[in-house]
């Protein structure tokens, strides 16, 4: 499936989460402090119970929570049109998104992985690069395509995880960086003028 990149219309940011929701505190707090260049309009949680959720109503933002089932697919699509929203942000989204949701949705959908894609996707990725025993780890911002944190990178940044000890300690250590690297990203996708090349993306 192609996905239309395109540079955006509007800096209406919808933010998906499923649990904790501390890279959607981060983002809320920047946007509060202008550090985020964009305004989170909408949050969604498929867990009605998501801790997350206290911050949107802290923040006084619109927000649902319903499962992510097939069947609820055109009502979420109908809430983010209705709502103008241009970017979806996946934070600890832990559901896949289907090829229809992505294909219908005009926007654009961006996804924050624990780890340097390709390397350690999927589930627990801050475990799996400790037991791997690699010395470096970090943060990917990608588009969301219909392969699972295969999308192309917006933005990485590398840290050293030798002297972490432990699987949590390089988890904390790559939070802290999540917190900063994701409002970054998407400043670039909200005010630069970008392309992609291929694999590469590429902005002024
Ligand atoms: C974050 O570490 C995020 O990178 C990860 O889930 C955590 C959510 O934390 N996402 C993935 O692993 C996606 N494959 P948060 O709910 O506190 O933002």
């Amino acid at each position: 499936m192609e996905i239309s990149y395109k540079n955006l219309n509007s800096r209406r940011v919808a933010v998906f989460i499923s649990g904790r929701g501390s890279n959607l505190k981060a983002m809320l707090n920047n946007e509060k402090n202008r550090i985020l260049n964009g305004e989170i309009s909408f949050i969604y949680s498929n867990e009605k119970n998501a801790l997350g959720l206290n911050y949107a109503k802290k923040f006084n933002k619109d927000f649902e929570s319903f499962p992510y089932k097939k069947k609820n697919e055109g009502h979420l699509l109908r809430i983010l049109k209705a709502k103008n929203i241009d970017i979806i942000a996946l934070a600890g989204f832990m559901k896949i998104l289907s090829s229809h949701f992505i294909a219908k949705f005009k926007g654009l959908i961006v996804n924050i992985h624990p780890a340097l894609l390709p390397s350690f996707p999927g589930l627990n990725a801050q475990k799996q690069a400790y037991d791997y025993g690699t010395k470096i780890s970090g943060v990917t911002v990608h588009f969301v395509d219909n392969d699972l944190d295969g999308g192309i990178i917006i933005k990485q940044r590398a840290i050293n995880i030798e002297n972490c000890g432990n699987a949590d300690a390089v988890t904390k250590k790559i939070l802290r960086l999540e917190h900063k690297i994701y409002t970054e990203a998407l400043n670039i996708l909200l005010t630069k003028k970008w392309h992609i090349e291929g694999r590469h993306f590429i902005y002024e």
